[in-house]
């Protein structure tokens, strides 16, 4: 399949990108490059263009047979989006809603959609599964929400077929070592951890000890990068076999705080990992984990690499020999 590839340049789009590749699919990368990296995408086809263009869409939309696209040009910081609402609005809502026009114009009725465990807010109870509340607590969480309604009506109006893939924190790097993640800023738990380990940064900062968790730091469901582009890729076979519209938790369904994830940095690493306490940073729920089990009976779905160890020892990798 000819699969766009919006924000392909990126973190996630990079792998999955090389991911389609892999599995005998046909990538074509739409990226502005505001936070993507234009040799990430290993010389597959790349347009620079921001996705909520209209005079970038429709050329591309012409001369391209595209099938099914796939989304990753989000914004994704929570602390940011508290801050800058507008940015969030803008670029997730406004700028996809541009992208779905265009698709629409064109007959392109297919499309895999990066949402988010933000949807879901601060947790009642967890594991966390797709009929869980929806009440999300940051302008980043609401603008993906608002997105999935979209999808939902367009489904019904227009068409439409979507799977929106629920993604809890995605983390570690292409196990060959070709990609890794390479934000600038980084703001990620564990790319920061590591770059206090390998000394590029002189100590990790640890945002708030007073949640309602055992040691008082926020849990979070890592999943590795790889395992969520395979979900993509199933995503992409259900939607051509006329599967139903649907959401899917993406998650290893293992919480881990963040006090944790630095002693399992210490491990993988054999460093010292220098840390200095901060408080709350503003936005962030104290426990997401996923049940994905809804992925693994319907999209036939399952991590390949969902141990911690395998996730961070990847990431290590990266931080050591790929940047
Ligand atoms: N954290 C620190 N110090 C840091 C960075 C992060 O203590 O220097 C903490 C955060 O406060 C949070 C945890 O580590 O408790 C994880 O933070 P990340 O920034 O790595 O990830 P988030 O959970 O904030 O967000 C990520 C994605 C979102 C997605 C969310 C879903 O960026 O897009 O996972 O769980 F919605």
């Amino acid at each position: 399949m000819k699969v766009l590839v919006v924000g392909g340049a990126g973190y996630i789009g990079s792998h999955m990108v090389k991911q389609l590749r892999n599995a005998g699919h046909e990538p074509v990368v739409l990226d502005d490059l505001s936070n993507g990296h234009a040799d990430a995408v290993l010389g597959a086809k790349l347009i620079v263009g921001n996705c909520g263009a209209p005079d970038v869409l429709e050329p591309l939309f012409r001369s391209q047979k595209i099938d099914c696209v796939m989304h990753f040009a989000g914004l994704i910081q929570v602390e940011e989006s508290v801050r800058e609402p507008a940015k969030y609005y803008n670029n997730n809502v406004c700028a996809m809603m541009t992208l779905l026009d265009a698709m629409l114009r064109h007959g392109v009725k297919e499309l895999v959609f990066s949402s988010t465990a933000a949807v879901y807010g601060q947790a009642g109870s967890t594991p966390l599964d797709e009929s869980s509340p929806i009440s999300p607590i940051n302008p980043y969480g609401r603008s993906k929400w608002f997105m999935e309604q979209v999808l939902q009506d367009y489904e019904s109006a227009y068409g439409l077929r979507t799977i929106s893939l629920r993604y809890f924190n995605a983390a570690g790097a292409d196990p060959d070592g070709e990609l890794g993640e390479r934000h600038e800023p980084e703001t990620h738990l564990i790319p920061l951890i590591l770059r206090v380990a390998s000394g590029r940064q002189d100590a990790i900062q640890v945002f708030g000890r007073d949640y309602p968790t055992p040691d008082g730091t926020c849990i979070r469901d890592y999943i590795h990068i790889s395992d969520l582009c395979n979900a993509h890729l199933a995503a992409l076979e259900s939607l051509r076999s006329g599967a139903k519209g649907s959401a899917y938790n993406l998650g290893n369904g293992k919480g881990f705080s963040v006090a944790q994830i630095i002693e399992a940095a210490k491990s993988v690493t054999g460093r010292p990992i220098q840390v200095i306490e901060r408080d709350r940073r503003a936005g962030d729920p104290a426990i997401l984990v996923a049940n994905a089990d809804r992925a693994r009976a319907e999209l036939g779905w399952s991590p390949r690499f969902p141990d911690i160890e395998d996730i961070i020892s990847h990431a290590w990798n990266w931080e050591r020999t790929g940047l």
